[in-house]
């Protein structure tokens, strides 16, 4: 069996590290706090939340967990059908999930089922704004009312920002804040949206939650753990092909993951630097057609600008002289347009340190792809 697992609910054992942040996060839990997690796309925070439910389990807290991701929804409706599935899906076999419908009132679900999952699927046909409040308060209720406490992990949190009509924030931040029993972990990537969400005075959530921001996983631990897993397969790898792969990918959790797991299947036995460099032109050579067609997404300075990016790796001041003239970019104020836009895109990645920003393409792969261009 391949032990780089690609989706988020990874098992323990092929899970790298992050033990400071579960205890950290467990601890905030524990002491009464909300937590809202913050880091860049694909870094593992959908893991991390499914890691610290799995300890909660193997500790046998007696806690009730529940998961929520709301990527895919647009309003306040879709946000409650998906609250509401996610808690009656974990409830299944129990006598409750009829009393949790009929605190839901007079405003039944519609029970329908995924076509690719087949798991029931509810939608709800509010008429009122008064009824999305009632029904959203009455599931709140329902969870307060459990005899355990109750641990609710709303992923893809900012999603809440994007939606029409009632202020979901407002709503939301109005019915849990009177919860004594219900806790609640806020996930999401986009930094400055999150940040502001729990930070600005005037936001519905200020000062609701500790922040708390995922790093990427340690070098070392992560170079630990690669050799570790190989050889837990009676497989091994050569100290410079991990290097090369950590280097590589930038130590951005999914893309190590991706590369490490190409790798594990390509050799019988052992890896060596070799096998990571064709497994790693393998995936850019997949990944050709997906690559290209971004280009036909941007401007020719949006283009040009991205690979200069890329190009230099990282870049520190990217609408300094040296890097614009490099590359030929154009003046500083063009410059500062094209990174706004792609930062805005979700193609460059701001990065802030102690000694300012500085910015990569995004995504690991295509950053490669692109130097190569
Ligand atoms: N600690 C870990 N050990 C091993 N693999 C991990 C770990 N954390 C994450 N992964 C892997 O990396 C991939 C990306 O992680 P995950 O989906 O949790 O990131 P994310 O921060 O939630 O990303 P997004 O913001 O895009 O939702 C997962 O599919 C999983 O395979
Ligand atoms: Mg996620």
């Amino acid at each position: 069996m391949n032990p780089f697992y690609l989706i988020p609910h990874t098992p323990k054992a092929y899970f790298c590290d992050r033990a400071k942040e579960t205890e950290d996060i467990l601890r905030f839990l524990e002491n009464g706090s909300n937590v809202t997690l913050i880091s860049p796309r694909r870094y593992g925070k959908t893991g991390l939340i499914y890691h610290i439910f799995d300890s909660l389990k193997e500790q046998k807290k007696k806690v009730e967990l529940f998961y929520v991701d709301i990527y895919a929804t647009s309003c306040v409706d879709d946000f409650i059908a998906v609250l509401a599935e996610a808690v009656s899906k974990e409830l299944k076999k129990d006598q409750l999930v009829k009393s949790f419908f009929q605190k839901l009132g007079r405003i039944r679900p519609v029970i329908s089922q995924d076509a690719l999952s087949g798991e029931p699927k509810l939608s709800f046909a509010f008429q009122t704004d008064a009824q999305r409040r009632y029904s959203l308060k009455a599931l709140l209720e329902f969870l307060e009312s459990r005899h355990t406490r109750v641990i609710v992990a709303i992923d893809e949190f900012q999603q809440i920002r994007e939606y029409e009509g009632l202020s979901m924030e407002a709503l939301l931040r109005t019915h849990i804040q009177p919860l004594t029993n219900v806790q609640f972990i806020f996930s999401g990537s986009k930094k400055h949206t999150m940040a502001e969400m729990f930070t600005a005075e005037n936001s519905p959530f200020y000062e609701s939650a500790s922040l708390y921001t995922l790093e990427k996983i340690d070098r070392e631990v992560y170079a630990r753990f690669i050799g570790e897993q190989f050889a837990a397969q009676k497989k091994s790898i050569t100290p410079e092909a991990v290097d090369f792969i950590l280097d590589w990918t930038r130590c951005h959790t999914f893309y190590t993951q991706s590369l490490c797991n190409r790798v594990f299947s390509s050799v019988k036995k052992e890896a060596a630097l070799v096998d990571v460099l064709v497994a790693a032109d393998a995936i850019l050579k997949e990944n050709d057609a997906a690559f290209l067609e971004r280009r036909a997404l941007l401007t020719t300075k949006q283009w040009k600008f991205l690979s200069a990016v890329a190009k230099e790796g990282e870049v520190s001041e990217p609408t300094g002289a040296a890097f614009l003239q490099k590359y030929r970019l154009g003046a500083p104020s063009t410059a500062a347009r094209l990174l706004a836009a792609l930062t805005e895109k979700e193609l460059l990645l701001e990065t802030k340190s102690l000694n300012g920003n500085s910015y990569c393409v995004y995504n690991v792969f295509f950053s490669r792809w692109l130097e190569r261009m």
